[in-house]
C-alpha cells in the first residue's frame, strides 16, 4: 500500500496507485482520485492537473448513462456530504462517496480491439486469452464482436495476468462468471457506441465488479481513459495501434529517454504535463458534451 496523496480524518482503508479510500461508517467509503499519472506501470513524481477531477466526473456520468445496465457503487461526488474531506483544501470535484462493494477477484476486461497484450497473443498463436480469433487480422483491427477478456488482480507492482473464460469460471463459480461477463460486454457495448457516435474509440477497458448487499454493482472508475483506451477515431487505421488519446504527449517524451521503466521515473516537462490535462479534459467533454469548467473545484 501507498501512502496516501490526501490526508482525512477518517480510518484509512487503502491508496493505491491513484486513490485514496477512507471509510465513512455505514457501509460506505470515501474515495479520494489524485492527479498521479501512471505510465508503464510506474507513478510519475509530477501531477497532472485535474486529472483526479476528469476521471471522476467522468466516472459518475457513466454511472448514470449506463445505471440501466447494473447499478453503481456511486452514492455521491459532493464532498459537502463528508465533512471532514469538505476541510480540506483541493477535494471538491475529486470525491466519490460509495456504497463498499465485495469486489470480484479478476477484472472484468473487454476488448472491442485487437491491441497490447492481446495483439501480441495473437500474433503469437492466433488466440486471443486462449480462443481462437479469425486468421489475417491486423494491429488495432476491430473484433468481431466485443469480447470478455478477464485477467487476475495482481498485487502493486505486478503486471496482471491474462486468463480464460473457464479460469474465471474456476475463480468465480459459472454463474457469477456469466453475469459478471453479460454486465461487463452490455456496459461496453452501450459505452463505446455513445462515445463511437462522439468521435472517440474506446478499443478496451477494464470494470471492476462487487456486490453490495447481494448485488452485483460497478465498482471503481468506469470506462475513463486510465481504465481504457481511447483513441481518436480520425486516427484509426489497422495495421498500427493509433495514439492513446490522453497519455500521448507523456509517453511521446518518454520514448525520447533512455528509461527503463522501472521506479524511479524520470523528470516530466511541464509543457507535456499541460498537453495531457488539456487531453484528458478534451475526451471528457467531447463524450459527455458538457463544460468541465462546470465541475466542481475547476474554475475556483
Ligand atoms: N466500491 C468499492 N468497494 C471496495 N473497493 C473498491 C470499490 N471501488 C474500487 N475499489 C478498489 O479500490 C482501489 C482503487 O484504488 P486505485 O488507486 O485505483 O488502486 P490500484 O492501484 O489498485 O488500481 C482498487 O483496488 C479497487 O479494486
Ligand atoms: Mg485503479
Amino acid at each position: 500500500m501507498r501512502e496516501p496523496a490526501y490526508i482525512v480524518d477518517l480510518p484509512h482503508v487503502y491508496s493505491g496507485k491513484v486513490r485514496d479510500i477512507y471509510d465513512v461508517g455505514d457501509n460506505r467509503y470515501l474515495m479520494i482520485t489524485s492527479d498521479r499519472l501512471s505510465a508503464f506501470d510506474v507513478v510519475m513524481a509530477e501531477p497532472v492537473l485535474h486529472k483526479g477531477r476528469v476521471l471522476t466526473a467522468m466516472s459518475a456520468y457513466w454511472s448514470e448513462q449506463l445505471s440501466d445496465v447494473a447499478p453503481s457503487h456511486l452514492i455521491s461526488t459532493d464532498v459537502r456530504d463528508v465533512p471532514q474531506a469538505a476541510a480540506i483544501d483541493d477535494l471538491a470535484g475529486r470525491i466519490m462517496v460509495t456504497h463498499k462493494a465485495d469486489m470480484l477477484p479478476v477484472e472484468c476486461i473487454v476488448r472491442g480491439y485487437l491491441t497490447g497484450s492481446a495483439w501480441k497473443e495473437y500474433q503469437r498463436s492466433g488466440t486471443m486469452h486462449g480462443t481462437r480469433l479469425p486468421e489475417n487480422l491486423l494491429e488495432a483491427s476491430q473484433l468481431p464482436e466485443p469480447v470478455f477478456t478477464p485477467s487476475t488482480k495482481a498485487a502493486d507492482g505486478l503486471h496482471d495476468e491474462n486468463i480464460t473464460f473457464d479460469q474465471a469460471v474456476d475463480l468465480l463459480g459459472a454463474d457469477l462468471a456469466e453475469q459478471a461477463r453479460s454486465i461487463s460486454l452490455e456496459l461496453y457495448r452501450r459505452g463505446s457506441a455513445l462515445a463511437r457516435d462522439r468521435g472517440i474509440i474506446i478499443a478496451d477497458t477494464k470494470f471492476e465488479l462487487g456486490h453490495v448487499d447481494g448485488q452485483l454493482v460497478v465498482a471503481d472508475e468506469i470506462l475513463t481513459p486510465d481504465s481504457s483506451r481511447f483513441w481518436a477515431a480520425d486516427h484509426w487505421s489497422p495495421g498500427s495501434t493509433p495514439p492513446s488519446f490522453d497519455k500521448q504527449p507523456i509517453r511521446d517524451h518518454l520514448d525520447t529517454l533512455d528509461w527503463d521503466k522501472t521506479y524511479p521515473p524520470p523528470p516530466l516537462p511541464r509543457d507535456a504535463l499541460a498537453a495531457t490535462t488539456n487531453r484528458y479534459i478534451e475526451a471528457y467533454e467531447q463524450i459527455t458534451g458538457l463544460s468541465f469548467s462546470d465541475w466542481p473545484g475547476v474554475s475556483t
